[in-house]
């Protein structure tokens, strides 16, 4: 009976995101200036790393693009946003030569 509540609860919580077709908040593109887009994809950080919402949200970022800060990148080389975790050690570094990793032309 507890297992079958779990799962409706479950089940409940992804139904409007598996509505929309795609992982957590999809594709999202980061328009910085003086810098090319970022693009940020939900599909690869949950779908083939497994990382859990709850690690990046309301940890780093609010469920809602609108609701959540611009960051710099020096804000990253201070561990907020992406720099959370791309810090060369849990993931590729924000400096050095990766700028290319995450922006494109
Ligand atoms: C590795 C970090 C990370 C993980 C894990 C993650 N997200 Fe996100 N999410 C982001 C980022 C980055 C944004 C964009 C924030 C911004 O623009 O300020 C975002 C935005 C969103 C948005 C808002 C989309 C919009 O267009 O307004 C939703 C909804 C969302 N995420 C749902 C989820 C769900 C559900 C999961 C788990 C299945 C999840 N996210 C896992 C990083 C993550
Ligand atoms: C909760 C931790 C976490 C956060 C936050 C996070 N990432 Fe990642 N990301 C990872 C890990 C782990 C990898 C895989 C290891 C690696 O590539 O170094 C990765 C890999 C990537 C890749 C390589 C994808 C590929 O196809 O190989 C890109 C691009 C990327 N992240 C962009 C971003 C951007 C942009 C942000 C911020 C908006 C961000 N990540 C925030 C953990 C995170
Ligand atoms: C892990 C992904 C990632 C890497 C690596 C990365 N950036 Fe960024 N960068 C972003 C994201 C995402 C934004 C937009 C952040 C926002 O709007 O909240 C950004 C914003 C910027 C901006 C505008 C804000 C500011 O700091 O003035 C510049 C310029 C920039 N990046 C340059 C670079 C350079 C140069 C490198 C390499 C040394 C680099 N970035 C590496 C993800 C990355």
């Amino acid at each position: 009976m507890k297992k079958l509540l779990v799962l409706g609860v479950v089940v409940l919580l992804l139904v409007p995101f598996a509505a929309w077709g795609k992982i957590g908040g999809g594709d999202i593109t980061f328009h910085p200036e003086g810098a090319g887009n970022v693009l940020y994809s939900h599909d690869f950080h949950v779908g083939k790393l497994g990382l859990k919402c709850t690690e990046c949200h309301s940890r780093i970022y609010v469920m809602s693009v609108a609701a959540n800060a611009k960051r710099t990148m020096a804000d990253m080389e201070k561990g907020l946003s992406c720099g959370a975790c791309h810090n060369g050690k849990r993931a590729f570094d924000v400096k050095g030569n990766t700028c290319s990793k995450c922006h494109q032309s």
